[in-house]
C-alpha cells in the first residue's frame, strides 16, 4: 500500500494566512453590511507601475510573432534579467555577482520552502520566534522539525525575538546548521544593522552553517545603517543564500517573480550549493514566463525605478499612519520604519487571537495574530501597510474607536 509523507500529519491546523483569510470571510458573510478592511496578509493593493505594464504589453506582442515567440525559457531565468539584477540590486552596493549566481523564480515563498531539497534531513534548523511560517512548516513537511508538542517543534531551535532583546535573535547555544534570518523582519518589522548581522556571518563560517537570508522587504529600508543584502557583510558569500522578491518591491504578488542568490563560494565538503540548486531547478522548475521576466526587467529602467520607489514610499507612509494612530491610542508598536509591517502589543493582557477577534468583530479590520508566527508572538498582532491610504486611515479610525 502506498505510504504518505506522515510529516504532513504532524502539522497543526492550516497555513496561518489561510486560517486568517477563512475567519475574515466568515465574518464578512455574517456581516455583509460591515466591509472588512484587510491588514492581514502582506498583499499589495497598488496596480503595477506604468513602466512594468508597458514592458508586459511589448512582450505580449513579441509572443504573437514567429520571430519573438518564446517557448521554454532557461530554468534559471533569462540573462537579461539576471544581468539587470546584478547590475542594479547588487553592483551599486559594492557586491559583484555573476549572473549565474542568480536564479529567477516564481516567488521567495516557493524558494524559501524548496531550498530544503538540497539539504539533508538531519540538519539542525534554527528559526526566529516569531517567524514567517513558511520556514517552519516546510521543514516540518521535510521531517526536520520533529514533533509538534505544546506549540513547539521538538527538533527546531527557536530564537526568541522579544521586546526585551529588541526583536533581535541571539546566537543559539546549541549548534545550528541551517539558520533562517529575515530582515527587515516579517512579522516584527524590525531591521538588523550591519553590526548586528556580522556575528551571524562569523558564526556560520566558523561552524560550517548556512544562513538562509530572506530580504524580501529590503526596498523598505530607510536607515542607512541597515544593509539591503547579507553580502554587504564580509564573508557572507561563503555563508549565506539570499532570497529576494519583486512582490513587495514592485507589486508582483499576483504576477510572481523573485530570485535566489547562491554564490559559487558557498560549498559544503567541496560541493557547490549553486550547482545543486541549479540541478534541482532544472529538474523541478521550468522558469518564469518571458512576459513576466520582461516586466521585472522594467523595474530597473529609470522610469521603473522612480515609479516603484513612489509605491514603496506610499506604503511606508501608510506604516507611519498606522504607527501614529496606534501609539496615539495607547498601544506599544514596533516596526514600520524600515518595513511594511507593524507589530502591535495587545492591550490589557489580551492574547493575540483575542485581540485579533476584538479588532475583527468590533472594528471590521483584519490583522494577523502574532501567536500564529510562533510562541513568542503571543500577545501581539501584525498589521500591514499594504492597504490603500484611504483604507489605512479608515481602519485606524475604527481601531481607535474601539480601544
Ligand atoms: C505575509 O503576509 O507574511 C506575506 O505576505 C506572505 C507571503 O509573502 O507569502
Amino acid at each position: 500500500m502506498v505510504k504518505i509523507n506522515e510529516n504532513y500529519l504532524k502539522l497543526p491546523g492550516s497555513y496561518l494566512f489561510s486560517t486568517v483569510a477563512k475567519k475574515l470571510a466568515e465574518f464578512q458573510s455574517a456581516n455583509p453590511d460591515k466591509p472588512v478592511i484587510k491588514m492581514s496578509i502582506g498583499d499589495v493593493t497598488r496596480p503595477l507601475v506604468p513602466a512594468v505594464i508597458e514592458a508586459m504589453h511589448k512582450a505580449v506582442d513579441e509572443m504573437s510573432t514567429y520571430e519573438g515567440f518564446r517557448g521554454y525559457g532557461p530554468e534559471q531565468g533569462y540573462d537579461f534579467l539576471r544581468e539587470a539584477i546584478a547590475a542594479h540590486d547588487y553592483a551599486p552596493r559594492g557586491i559583484t555577482l555573476q549572473p549565474d549566481e542568480i536564479f529567477v523564480s516564481d516567488g521567495a515563498k516557493s524558494d524559501c520552502g524548496n531550498i530544503g531539497d538540497i539539504f539533508g534531513i538531519d540538519n539542525k534548523v534554527a528559526v526566529c520566534d516569531p517567524v514567517y511560517p513558511v520556514y517552519v512548516d516546510t521543514n516540518a513537511m521535510a521531517g526536520r522539525a520533529g514533533d509538534y508538542i505544546n506549540e513547539h517543534w521538538s527538533n527546531l531551535i527557536y530564537m526568541p525575538c522579544t521586546a526585551e532583546n529588541g526583536f533581535m535573535p541571539e546566537i543559539p547555544k546549541e549548534k545550528a546548521d541551517m539558520i533562517y534570518l529575515c530582515f527587515p523582519n516579517n512579522p516584527t518589522g524590525v531591521a538588523a544593522t550591519r553590526e548586528q548581522l556580522k556575528p551571524w556571518v562569523d558564526y556560520a563560517r566558523e561552524n560550517g552553517s548556512i544562513i538562509l537570508y530572506d530580504s524580501a522587504y529590503e526596498a523598505f529600508i530607510t536607515n542607512p545603517d541597515v544593509p539591503h543584502s547579507i553580502y554587504e557583510i564580509e564573508g557572507a558569500r561563503e555563508a549565506a543564500i539570499e532570497f529576494r522578491s519583486f512582490s513587495k518591491t514592485a507589486g508582483f504578488t499576483g504576477t510572481r517573480c523573485a530570485y535566489t542568490v547562491i554564490p559559487h563560494e558557498l560549498k559544503v565538503n567541496g560541493t557547490e550549493l549553486n550547482s545543486m540548486w541549479n540541478r534541482r531547478q532544472c529538474t523541478k522548475f521550468n522558469g518564469v514566463p518571458y512576459i513576466i521576466q520582461r516586466a521585472a526587467e522594467a523595474v530597473y529602467s529609470p522610469e521603473g525605478q522612480a515609479q516603484t520607489k513612489e509605491s514603496v514610499a506610499y506604503y511606508l507612509n501608510n506604516a507611519k499612519i498606522i504607527r501614529k494612530a496606534l501609539s496615539g491610542a495607547g498601544l506599544t508598536v514596533y516596526g514600520g520604519e524600515n518595513a511594511p509591517y507593524i507589530w502591535a502589543k495587545a492591550p490589557d493582557g489580551l492574547g493575540s487571537w483575542e485581540f485579533f477577534d476584538k479588532i475583527l468583530n468590533e472594528a471590521a479590520v483584519g490583522t494577523t495574530p502574532g501567536a500564529g508566527f510562533g510562541p513568542s508572538g503571543e500577545g501581539y498582532v501584525r498589521l500591514t501597510a499594504f492597504s490603500t491610504k484611504e483604507n489605512t486611515e479608515a481602519a485606524m479610525e475604527r481601531i481607535k474607536a474601539i480601544l
